[in-house]
C-alpha cells in the first residue's frame, strides 16, 4: 500500500517535469527558429555548424576527471567503457603482452584517437551523447574543452591548446587515413 502511494506520488511530480522539459509538437507543426537552432546540432567532417565559443585542453582535463573518468578511465584508456585513446588504435602486435591486454579489455582494442577519422565528430558525439547519464547536459565552451583534451590524450594537440570552431577542424586525426568512404567522391564528370 505504502509502496502504491509513494508511486502514484512520484508519477504526480514526474508528469509535469518531463512534459515542461519536453514540448509536445504535433504533427507537421513547423518548428521556430529557436526550436531549430536546439535540434541543428550536426557538426560536419569540415567543421561546418560548429558553435561559436571555445574551450582549452587544461579546462578539459578538470571537465574529464569529473564527468568522464569514472568510466572511460583516467586515461582514456582503462574503461569499462569505451576506449578514448591510443594513437594507433590498437594493442601493437610486437606488444609483448598483448593477448593479455585483449584478455582485459577485449572491448577496447579500437580507440576514438586511432580510429575516428575526423576531430569535429568527437565534439558532436560528446555534445549530443556524453557524459552518458545526462547528454546534452554540457555547454558548447565545456564540449570544445572535452574535445581538447581527448586529442591531447592522443597526443594529437598541445598542453597550452585552445580550440574554437576554425582551430578545430584543422587537427588531424590518424584515423583519417585508415578511412574508407562509403561514398566514395565520384570524379567531376
Ligand atoms: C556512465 C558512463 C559514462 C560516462 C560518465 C561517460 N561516458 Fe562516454 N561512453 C560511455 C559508453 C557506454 C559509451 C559507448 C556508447 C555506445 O557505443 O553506444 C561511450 C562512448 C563515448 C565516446 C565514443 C566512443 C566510441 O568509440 O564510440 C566518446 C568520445 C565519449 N564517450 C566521451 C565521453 C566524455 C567526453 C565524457 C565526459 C563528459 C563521457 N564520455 C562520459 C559511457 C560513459
Amino acid at each position: 500500500m505504502y509502496k502504491c502511494v509513494q508511486r502514484a506520488i512520484l508519477l504526480a511530480l514526474a508528469i509535469p517535469l518531463s512534459r515542461a522539459e519536453l514540448p509536445v509538437l504535433a504533427f507537421g507543426q513547423p518548428l521556430n527558429p529557436a526550436q531549430l537552432k536546439a535540434l541543428d546540432i550536426t557538426v560536419f567532417p569540415d567543421g561546418r555548424n560548429l558553435p561559436d565559443g571555445r574551450g582549452s585542453v587544461r579546462a578539459g582535463r578538470s571537465l574529464y576527471a569529473g564527468r568522464c573518468a569514472m568510466c572511460h578511465g583516467a586515461s582514456g584508456v582503462e574503461g569499462p567503457s569505451a576506449r578514448l585513446a591510443g594513437s594507433d588504435g590498437f594493442f601493437g602486435w610486437s606488444d609483448p603482452l598483448r593477448p593479455l591486454r585483449i584478455l582485459q579489455y577485449p572491448r577496447l582494442m579500437l580507440s576514438v584517437g586511432g580510429q575516428w577519422p575526423y576531430a569535429s565528430t568527437i565534439f558532436d558525439y560528446v555534445r549530443r551523447a556524453m557524459p552518458h547519464y545526462a547528454p546534452k547536459s554540457l555547454s558548447d565552451e565545456e564540449v570544445y574543452a572535452l574535445t581538447a583534451y581527448i586529442l591531447h590524450l592522443n597526443r594529437l594537440v598541445e598542453e597550452d591548446t585552445e580550440l574554437d570552431r576554425h582551430s578545430l577542424p584543422r587537427v588531424v586525426l590518424p584515423g583519417r587515413a585508415r578511412e574508407v568512404s562509403a561514398w566514395p567522391e565520384k570524379p567531376a564528370d
